[in-house]
């Protein structure tokens, strides 16, 4: 299943895996049997720390003919330290050298968020802080980084653009002087966070929507944040909907997102979890399952670059 995107008309799937936390050491070979399961999109970034070991996986199934490249549907972000125009392109084409491909699918902006420029040379990714422990801002709009990757288009560097971790008043306002409308905006999304407003203003643009993090909290157990969050694996209306269709927790709560026309890109460093999650666009649930699981949503937000620096808090 595939969701088509606006201006490309490119199918992507809807169902993806998503590389945050997928480890430098282990990442190649999971790429690899993550495509060698089916997994067709790759959700990267720069800021994931294993874009060059991710490439490594996908060369490996190309060479050994699992897939074509044409076949593979390959995402990655712009870090917030590179939104300066100049440094759009720079980046973009030091992460395909690391991914060892020629375009990237989706290229997309991290955050709204721009930060001063540090050299890859000195430290890549270069994450939030500066060499002080402090978070510098660079004065940068978003249209000028958005112009950028509009260039990345024209020159081929990548075939779709977004946004990311962005509210519909920002999207609106790129919207305003777009050439390129954007074509997909990634955001976290689970029960506890459903976001309907900005996936109903999505829907109306003709946006694809892309979740992360559908496991609500569990992502965030390994970063030791989230404790006493309810476990939304374990979560008792969960449980029981599993239990009815004789699915995972997992699976349900993918499917709860996929059958509302949103994408999901869940990642696990597990085989089995990993090939299980693939499966879940396999049942439907009910329209009563799916009200079930929304009552949920308790506008609970893991990702909030605020927790770094109260200036960040893109969210409020
Ligand atoms: N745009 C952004 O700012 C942004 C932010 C966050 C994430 N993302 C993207 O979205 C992807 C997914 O989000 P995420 O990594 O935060 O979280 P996620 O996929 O919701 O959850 C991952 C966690 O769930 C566990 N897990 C996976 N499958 C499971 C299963 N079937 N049963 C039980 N536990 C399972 C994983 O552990 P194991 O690995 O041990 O299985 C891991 O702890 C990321 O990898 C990244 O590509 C984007």
């Amino acid at each position: 299943m595939s969701l088509v995107l606006k201006r490309t008309g490119q199918k992507m799937p809807r169902v993806g895996f998503g590389l945050w936390k997928v480890t430098k050491p282990s990442c190649a070979e999971t790429v690899y049997q993550a495509i060698k399961a089916g997994y067709r999109l790759l959700d990267g970034a720069g800021d994931y720390g294993n874009e060059k070991e991710a490439g490594e996986g996908v060369r490996r199934a190309l060479a050994e003919g699992l897939v074509k490249r044409e076949e593979l549907f390959i995402t990655s972000k712009l870090w917030n330290t590179f939104h300066a125009h100049d440094d759009v392109k720079k980046a973009a084409k030091m992460q395909l050298g690391l991914w060892g491909i020629e375009y990237f699918d989706l290229f997309l902006i991290h955050f709204p968020v721009a930060l001063q420029y540090v050299d890859p040379s000195h430290r890549y990714p270069p994450e939030w802080w500066g060499d002080d422990g402090k978070v510098h801002f660079a004065n940068i709009p978003m249209y000028e980084t958005w112009k950028a990757m509009e260039e990345l288009v024209d020159d081929g560097l990548v075939r779709n653009i977004g946004l990311s971790n962005c509210q519909g008043s920002l999207v609106l306002d790129i919207l305003q002087s777009a050439k390129y409308e954007p074509q997909v905006l990634q955001i976290e999304l689970h029960p506890l966070l459903s976001q309907e407003p900005l996936v109903n203003l999505c829907n109306v643009l003709g946006i694809a929507v892309t979740a992360y993090s559908s496991f609500g909290p569990q992502s965030y157990v390994e970063l030791e944040m989230g404790q006493g969050v309810p476990s939304l694996l374990q979560h008792g209306v969960v449980s029981a909907i599993a239990s009815a269709h004789g699915k995972t927790t997992a699976q349900v709560l993918l499917r709860w997102a996929t059958q509302r026309g949103i994408a999901v890109i869940p990642k696990s460093n597990s085989v089995d979890r990993l090939v299980s999650n693939l499966q879940c666009d396999s049942f439907d649930l009910k329209e009563e399952e799916l009200a079930q699981i929304s009552s949920l949503n308790m506008n609970l937000r893991m990702n909030d670059p605020a927790t770094i620096d109260p200036r960040m808090a893109i969210f409020a």
